[in-house]
């Protein structure tokens, strides 16, 4: 099975989870877009809170009630896709530079259900370049401080000019190789000023589903 029919196989099997008069979040990318498509087949009378300009107006393209934060204390359950996950849950997330709206609709999310493609799951994190996303003004500090912490950084860009996130904001992605603590990344990073959100998802799954060939393997964090 190639990793497209992959995500198509886990977008399905996660869209099983959503239920009529259930507030969802929508996560972003491509596998989010599976599970996308597939609840919208199923025709709920679901709400929805989209973690992006571009997944909301995938839903609405596909005729899915999407409300703001203003309709909506509480979501039911979200589902998202991830860059990198270890065996405890812990996710790099910001692929698609969507990681902001992304860890707020999870804060919010009763259940928080992450989706991927057997690429996904790794031993440790950090081949994939941590998004960090930052004020413009601080950029060059924080630049400075990820690579005095052993990170390649590189400002993300789109169009021969940096990418602006939907919170308007610039991402740096941080190469690091291995993550071998992540708790000790998400403090550093949460305690420097300027960073805005980083893409370190530190105990919010509640389930993570991967599909390897035809099957579905569902993995839950350790300690709870
Ligand atoms: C967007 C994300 C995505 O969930 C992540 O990049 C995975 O994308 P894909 O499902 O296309 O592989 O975090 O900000």
């Amino acid at each position: 099975m190639t990793q497209a029919e992959e995500k198509l196989k886990v977008g399905l099997a996660a869209a099983e989870l959503a239920e009529a008069g259930m507030t969802l979040g929508l996560g972003t990318g491509s596998t989010a877009g599976a599970f996308i498509e597939a609840v919208a087949k199923r025709k709920l009378d679901v709400r929805c809170v989209a973690t992006s300009e571009a997944t909301a107006a995938m839903a609405k393209r596909l005729g899915l009630n999407v409300v703001g934060l203003d309709a909506v204390a509480e979501i039911d359950l979200t589902v998202d896709g991830v860059d990198e996950v270890d065996k405890g849950l812990q996710a790099v997330k910001g692929g698609g530079g969507a990681l902001m709206r992304e860890k707020i609709v999870a804060s919010l999310s009763k259940q928080v259900v992450y989706i991927g493609d057997s690429s996904k799951l790794v031993d440790v994190l950090g081949k994939f370049p941590l998004p960090v996303e930052v004020s413009a003004f601080a950029m060059p500090a924080i630049k400075r401080d990820l690579e005095a912490f052993g990170a390649k950084t590189t400002l993300r860009m789109a169009n021969g000019k940096p990418f602006v996130s939907d919170e308007g904001h610039w991402i740096l992605d941080a190469g690091f190789g291995e993550i071998p603590d992540p708790d000790e990344m998400d403090i550093f990073l949460n305690m420097t000023p300027g960073v805005v959100c980083h893409g370190l998802f530190i105990e919010m799954i509640d389930r993570m589903l991967i599909a390897r060939g035809g099957r579905i393997e569902e993995l839950t964090p350790p300690n709870r």
